[in-house]
This record gives structure tokens, C-alpha cells and sequence, in this order.
């Protein structure tokens, strides 16, 4: 199976980035093979542009990856109530997969993860991931990530994952991933 992560800011040490790899990981030691679209990487795809334009060589890379894919993880920070430009200009480019045999995520099953500064922002993030997920044809996994990096410390000093509730989740959302999956792979 393959696992595609999309998701992270531009900030050092991006807590959404960090945990997209880690459900990645967790793919991976289940068998899956991972690759993850992290901040800077989207952060080099251009404005989407729908007019079917030349795409660059980073943008053919996302939408390749995303094509022969058989399932994905999408973390976004909560940015004013919403998700990140960044993430969203990513999502909006794999418009170029509208006419394919298998649209956009379609029967695949999708991750969410959600890191922001407050419970608001993480649920309504939430909501609106799955939504996007829906219209693009996809299977958001029943369970959400939503991370409040104020009163969660979701990983310690040396970066590994240091709450153990939120390890679950990852754990568990990695687990639903990998079932559904294998079953539309
Ligand atoms: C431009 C901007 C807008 C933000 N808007 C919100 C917001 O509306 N609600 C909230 O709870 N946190 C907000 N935050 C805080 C981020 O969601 C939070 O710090 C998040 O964990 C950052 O993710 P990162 O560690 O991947 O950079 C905002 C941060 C920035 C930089």
C-alpha cells in the first residue's frame, strides 16, 4: 500500500507536519510506503492555475503521487478559522485528477489532522477537511486528529511524540487507514 502525506507550515519544527509523518510512520510499520508533501514542499508548488498550463515539476510530483496512491493523510493548521492557503493550494491542484478513471480520492480513505492554537479553530478545521474530502470523492477515516499545541505538548524536546493521547490517535487513525485501505487497494 501507498500511504500519501499533504500537509505542514512554513514554521521550524511545524507541529502539523510533524504529525502527518507520524501517522506516516505508523503506516509504514505496518508495511505501507510513505511519502509526505511537508511545508516547504508546498510551499514551492505556484498558485494553482485551472487553465491546464504547463505544470512545473513539483506540482507533477504531487499529482502523480496522489494518483497512484491508495490512501492519504492531509494535516492543516487552523489559520484564522480554516484551513492554510498552503495546504489548500495543494488540495486545489489535484483538480488535474478530475478526469480520471479514479477522480481526485475517490474510494480511497483519507486522514485528517488539524493543529491549532484553540478548540474552535481544531473543529471547525476538522469540518471543513472532511468536507473538502467529500467533494473530492474521498473516505475521511472516522477518526479526526485535533491537536490544541496550547494545552497539548505533542511532542518533547527531542521531537519524539511525548502525549501518549495523542500517540493513540495516531495509532489508531494509522490503523483505520490500513485496513480500509488494503480492502480498495
Ligand atoms: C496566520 C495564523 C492564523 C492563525 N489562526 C488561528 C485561529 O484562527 N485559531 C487558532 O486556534 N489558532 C490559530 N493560529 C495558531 C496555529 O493554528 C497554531 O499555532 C498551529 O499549531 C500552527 O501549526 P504549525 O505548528 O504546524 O505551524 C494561527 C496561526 C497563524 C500563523
Amino acid at each position: 500500500m501507498k500511504v500519501v502525506g499533504i500537509g505542514g507550515t512554513l514554521r521550524e519544527g511545524s507541529s502539523t507536519e510533524r504529525l502527518v509523518g507520524a501517522v506516516l510512520e505508523a503506516c509504514a510499520r505496518a508495511g505501507a510506503q510513505t511519502e509526505l508533501f511537508g511545508g516547504s514542499t508546498l510551499a514551492a508548488l505556484p498558485h494553482f492555475d485551472p487553465q491546464g498550463v504547463q505544470r512545473t515539476p513539483e506540482e507533477t510530483r504531487l499529482v502523480e503521487a496522489v494518483r497512484t496512491c491508495d490512501a492519504l493523510v492531509i494535516g492543516s493548521p487552523g489559520y484564522h478559522g480554516g484551513v492554510s492557503g498552503l495546504v489548500k493550494n495543494a488540495i486545489d491542484l489535484l483538480e488535474d485528477l478530475r478526469q480520471d478513471a479514479r477522480p481526485y480520492f475517490d474510494g480511497r480513505p483519507v486522514g485528517l489532522i488539524v493543529s491549532a492554537a484553540g478548540w474552535q479553530a481544531t473543529g471547525v478545521t476538522l469540518a471543513a477537511l472532511r468536507g473538502i474530502v467529500h467533494a473530492m470523492r474521498g473516505w475521511p477515516t472516522p477518526l479526526g486528529i485535533a491537536v490544541n499545541t496550547v494545552v497539548q505538548r505533542p511532542f518533547g524536546a527531542d521531537g519524539a511524540l511525548a502525549d501518549s493521547d495523542i500517540a493513540g490517535a495516531i495509532e489508531a487513525q494509522a490503523a483505520q487507514i490500513m485496513a480500509f485501505g488494503k480492502v480498495t487497494a
